[in-house]
């Protein structure tokens, strides 16, 4: 395998095991030195184990070094690219993968559970920007012919679908999207792409998924035969240097299915050029032209449950 990626410095955020180990191993096996960055807590974000972390940098060897400080703040953001750079001496990878999950439907939602889910999934990925890009586009600006800088969010279809009890989790992943759209413009002087994508594997997260009808439960017998590896073989792409002019776009990988999505823009209008818009005018209007074009009340479970490629 070539060493595309040979002499880089990556910081992958929950690569501790599932998606995120396979992305650290890839990233490793394309020559990149990983920090295996994972508090190893249960999937509500408890219980923290810090030989999760350990345990997948010797699994993964090279050069990958573990940090197990749980991110969900911007204190421990900074302590991680600070171990990142005093280690290796630079940063050109950043992939927030860690997440973790507290469902319920929204009428029975506690607070509590919505602040730890964006902290966790939508915040830590900011904290993370936010202490490393300095890094990043300092070395940019260093040397013109830098071109190794990558940013990759993982987020869900859960976020632009929605799914059934998943209010926290879909408003965070949701949250990323604008958070790489924003990132990617805002890094794009200095040559660094920003890219989301919406992963599909085997992990225990998909062990717990509890199927709302039958079309979710082919959902959950298909998902549990995707390996991860696909999604890794896709974000190490995304490092690459062949993928520079990628930014801004939100993909997914199923198996070896690579989609990419479109983004919310404005399918179709209607305006009242005469006068303004009263309750019974608007009421005929949006069923004349607006209607066809919305968007099915579906879930992601229900989208994507047809057969895998694998
Ligand atoms: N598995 C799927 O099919 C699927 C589908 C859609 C999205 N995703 C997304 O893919 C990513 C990986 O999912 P997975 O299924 O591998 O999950 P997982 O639970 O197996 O792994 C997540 C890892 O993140 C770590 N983590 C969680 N909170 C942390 C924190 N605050 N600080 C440090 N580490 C923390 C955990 O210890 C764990 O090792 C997540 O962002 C998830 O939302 C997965």
């Amino acid at each position: 395998m070539t060493k595309s990626l040979h002499g880089r410095v990556a910081i992958v955020t929950g690569a501790g095991r599932g998606i995120g180990l396979s992305i650290a191993n890839a990233l490793s096996k394309a020559g990149a030195n990983v920090v295996i960055a994972d508090s190893g807590v249960s999937i509500d974000g408890t219980e923290p184990d810090p030989t999760i972390g350990h345990t997948a940098a010797e699994k993964i060897g090279g050069s990958s070094i573990a940090f197990t400080e749980g991110l969900t703040s911007p204190t421990a953001a900074k302590a991680l690219v600070d171990y990142a750079n005093d280690s290796f001496g630079r940063i050109d990878i950043v992939v927030n993968n860690a997440a973790i999950l507290r469902d319920s439907f929204i009428f029975k939602g506690d607070p509590t559970d919505w602040d730890s889910v964006i902290e966790t999934n939508l915040s830590a990925a900011y904290y993370l920007l936010a202490a490393a890009t300095p890094l990043l586009r300092a070395q940019s600006k260093a040397n013109k012919d830098y071109r190794n800088g990558r940013i990759v969010n993982i987020t869900s279809t859960a976020g632009f679908y929605g799914n059934f009890g998943q209010a926290t989790y879909a408003s965070a992943k949701a949250g990323l999207l604008g958070l790489t759209r924003a990132v990617a413009l805002d890094m794009a002087r200095a040559g660094i792409t920003c890219n989301a994508v919406a992963p599909f594997a085997t992990t225990r997260v998909t062990e717990t998924i509890q199927p709302a009808n039958e079309s979710q439960a082919k959902y959950k017998a298909r998902a549990l035969r995707l390996p991860a590896d696909h999604v890794a073989t896709f974000v190490t792409y995304l490092c690459d240097e062949k993928a520079q002019h990628v930014s801004g776009q939100l993909f997914a990988v199923r198996g070896r299915e690579v989609f990419i999505f479109n983004q919310p823009r404005p399918k179709a209008r209607t305006v009242n050029t005469e006068t303004d818009w009263s309750v019974d005018t608007l009421a005929v209007a949006v069923d004349e032209d607006l209607k066809s074009s919305f968007t099915a009340l579906e879930t992601d479970l229900e989208a994507f449950n047809t057969e895998p490629v694998i």
